[in-house]
């Protein structure tokens, strides 16, 4: 059975077919003078719902940027960005803020717990800063689908690395995110934690219709997603669909150096890669 076979029948048919994020021509320049640095220059991407989009590239290409603009998080310096349809780049702050806590999802590489709160406390944090109450049952979905049902009651400091980017995994998505924006979430996972936040990724995806943009300079990382965006001196320089690790290398040789060396550091011989590798031959 191929993916999208898959996904037709365990996905909610998607409510519509529209983009929910648009970047026209966005721009982003650092600095003033000769300081100045033009991190994003003229990046155009759309991001289809139900779909999981990661993006690469080397170090200092501008994905977290890209990331923040795309998100919300950082102020454009020119182009725009739509969300659900609705301008950001025009918001008042206030309405910016509104519109990410209720409509967006965060996972930072650095997991961004609050340390005095329990696991439980953490993941509803946001929900109860947007003053609702998430529904019992998919609190309930989404701790058991990330396996944190018995560390509920802990702190971040008695947690392991991987279990506090679960949390912070359902932190985002327990309000049922548009879009869940993650950057470099397996960064500081050793490979078996990163390979079970990935899978968690694609599985809220496949099975629940969620919509993901993943920032990764790991080919083993985007290998897991639909779709990858290439970035390279802040400007999308190549895409590929469905890829396999192979292709993400064969794609860029040229920066396949430094992606081996991420490699030999760690999620080359993720299990998840091995099985989605398999899916793909079946496929
Ligand atoms: N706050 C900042 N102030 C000045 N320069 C920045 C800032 N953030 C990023 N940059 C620069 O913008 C470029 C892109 O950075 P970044 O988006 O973090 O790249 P990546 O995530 O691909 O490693 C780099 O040259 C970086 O040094
Ligand atoms: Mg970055």
């Amino acid at each position: 059975m191929t993916r999208a076979q898959q996904r037709a029948r365990t996905a909610r048919p998607p409510a519509d077919d529209r983009p929910v994020a648009v970047a026209s021509g966005v721009t982003k320049v650092y600095g003033t003078g000769d300081g100045a640095v033009a991190a994003l220059r003229g990046v155009s991407a759309e991001v289809r719902r139900g779909q999981f989009t990661a993006i690469m590239g080397p170090s200092g290409s501008g994905k977290s940027t890209f990331l923040h603009c795309l998100a919300g998080l950082d102020a454009v310096s020119g182009g725009s960005v739509l969300i659900g349809g609705v301008d950001i780049t025009a918001l008042s702050r206030t309405r910016l803020t509104r519109l990410r806590r209720d409509r967006l999802g965060f996972v930072f590489q650095s997991f961004n717990l609050l340390p005095m709160l329990t696991a439980e406390e953490n993941i509803r944090l946001t929900g109860r800063l947007a003053g609702r109450r998430a529904d019992r049952q998919w609190f309930d979905t989404v701790v058991d689908a990330l396996g944190l049902r018995e560390r509920l009651g802990h702190r971040p400091s008695e947690l392991s690395g991987g279990q506090q980017q679960r949390v912070a995994v359902a932190r985002a998505l327990l309000t049922r995110p548009e879009v869940l924006f993650a950057d470099e979430p397996t960064g500081n996972l050793d490979s078996r934690a990163g390979a079970e936040v990935l899978g968690f990724l694609r599985q809220a995806v496949d099975g629940y219709g969620q919509t993901v943009v993943m920032v990764t300079h790991d080919p083993a990382a985007a290998a897991h997603a639909d779709r990858v965006l290439f970035l390279a001196d802040g400007r999308i320089v190549d895409e590929l669909a469905s890829p396999g690790i192979d292709e993400v290398h064969a794609r860029h040789p040229q920066r396949s150096e430094e992606w081996r060396a991420a490699l030999a550091g760690g999620s080359g011989g993720s299990p998840l890669l091995t099985e989605r590798s398999m899916r793909r031959m079946e496929g």
